[in-house]
């Protein structure tokens, strides 16, 4: 039914020490099976797209390993930016290309970091959307707020659209709010969390990109007519470096929703955007003490935790020793090859100021 779009950017730097520049969430299997949170991305669309209509974007420095986790798909459907640009910038280049070969396609743009239990739903979501999408509608995927998390994008429902399903109106569309404003929209039970998904006709998203982002869009659209051309490596090298470096939910999404072109399919099929340890450690099964230990991808022939009166702990244990905890809770412990965490857990979020000071010292 639609073109998918996955993108693989950025690095996860609130997972250190497991997420690393080089090695970034989407490439791990976070939830102790085989396949990494990319490969479960795009193993999820297998109902919705068909394999050749599966498009990545991916920085230069990742590309070889997504095209490695992604064995069966096509190479020309993984798109190489040279640096990276934010989400805007991804998803136009994606956007364009795929208009190129088919001007009203329906796409849809997945996060690669992101866990998602109920696939069946997840599916029948994105159909939904995808009725929306072909009305002409920015459609997003909308999720019950549980805490006024301030790293989400939020969207103020309206009106049904639809009377054969539940598409809402979004009358707004505010992006990253501040603590206070979170908490009174979540207060006020007429907000959902953007799940950072969205499905619409690439030609209705690339006529509001040129309507706000019209530098984007033009650079966008050069490139994309020199995609598949001899010229791609230099039109692509001279235009990147110039888009604006905007993230879609600011650069698109805030002002189509204002002018009433914005709308969602409220979903819950167990979404969770594993932003750090403490929320991964909420959708892993804990044990009886609220113990949880993350999956490593080590052959499981001898004990890799060990834990005597412990509560509340998120534990991932590294490749090389047994990791031992005794009398603590609330912890997060994290152990790698080369550095270990130990920090607790509902201050999570914050180790990305470690991440801060280790550029620093360089
Ligand atoms: N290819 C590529 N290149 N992908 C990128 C880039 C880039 O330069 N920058 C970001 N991405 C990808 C990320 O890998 C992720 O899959 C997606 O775009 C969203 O980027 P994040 O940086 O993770 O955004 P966010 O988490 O702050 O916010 C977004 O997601 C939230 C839900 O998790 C927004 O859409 C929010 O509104 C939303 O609530
Ligand atoms: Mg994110």
């Amino acid at each position: 039914v639609l073109y998918g779009v996955v993108l693989a950017g950025g690095t996860g730097t609130r997972l250190w020490p497991l997420s690393r520049a080089g090695h970034p969430k989407f490439l791990h299997p976070l939830t102790g099976t085989e396949a990494s949170l990319l490969q479960a991305t795009v193993d999820r669309l297998d109902t919705l797209a068909t394999p050749d209509r599966i498009f990545v974007v991916t920085g230069v420095a990742h590309a070889a390993a997504v095209s490695r986790q992604l064995s069966a798909m096509p190479d020309e459907n993984v798109l190489v930016e040279p640096s990276p640009r934010d989400s805007c910038a991804a998803i136009a280049l994606a956007a364009a290309v795929i208009a190129r070969r088919d001007p009203e396609a329906v796409m849809g743009s997945f996060a690669s970091d992101h866990l998602i239990a109920d696939k069946e739903k997840f599916a029948d979501v994105i159909r939904k959307a995808v009725v929306g999408a072909k009305d002409g509608l920015l459609m997003t995927l909308g999720i019950t707020p549980t805490r006024p998390e301030t790293g989400y994008g939020y969207l103020q429902c309206g009106g049904e659209l639809r009377e054969d399903g539940p598409v809402l109106q979004v009358d707004e569309f505010k992006e990253k709010p501040s603590y206070d404003v979170a908490e009174a929209y979540v207060k006020s039970g007429n907000y959902l969390w953007n799940a950072g998904m969205f499905v619409w006709r690439v030609d209705v998203f690339l006529a509001e990109l040129a309507r706000q982002q019209p530098q984007l869009a033009a650079g966008v659209s050069r490139i994309a007519r020199a995609w598949g051309t001899a010229e791609q490596e230099e039109v692509l090298g001279e235009v990147w470096p110039t888009l604006p470096r905007i993230s879609v939910d600011y650069a698109v999404m805030e002002g189509a929703a204002a002018v009433g072109r914005v709308a969602t399919v409220p979903g819950d099929f167990g979404w969770n955007d594993v932003g750090d340890f403490h929320t991964l450690g909420e959708v892993l099964t804990a044990d009886p003490a609220g113990n949880v230990v993350v999956g490593s991808d080590r052959e499981a022939d001898r004990p890799t935790v060990l834990l005597h009166d412990t509560q509340n702990l998120v534990v991932v244990p590294g490749s090389e020793r047994l990791v031992a905890a005794l009398g603590v809770r609330d912890l997060v412990i994290v152990d790698t090859k080369d550095a270990v965490l130990i920090c607790p857990r509902d201050r999570a979020q914050e180790v990305k100021h470690l991440v801060d000071q280790l550029k620093e010292l360089g």
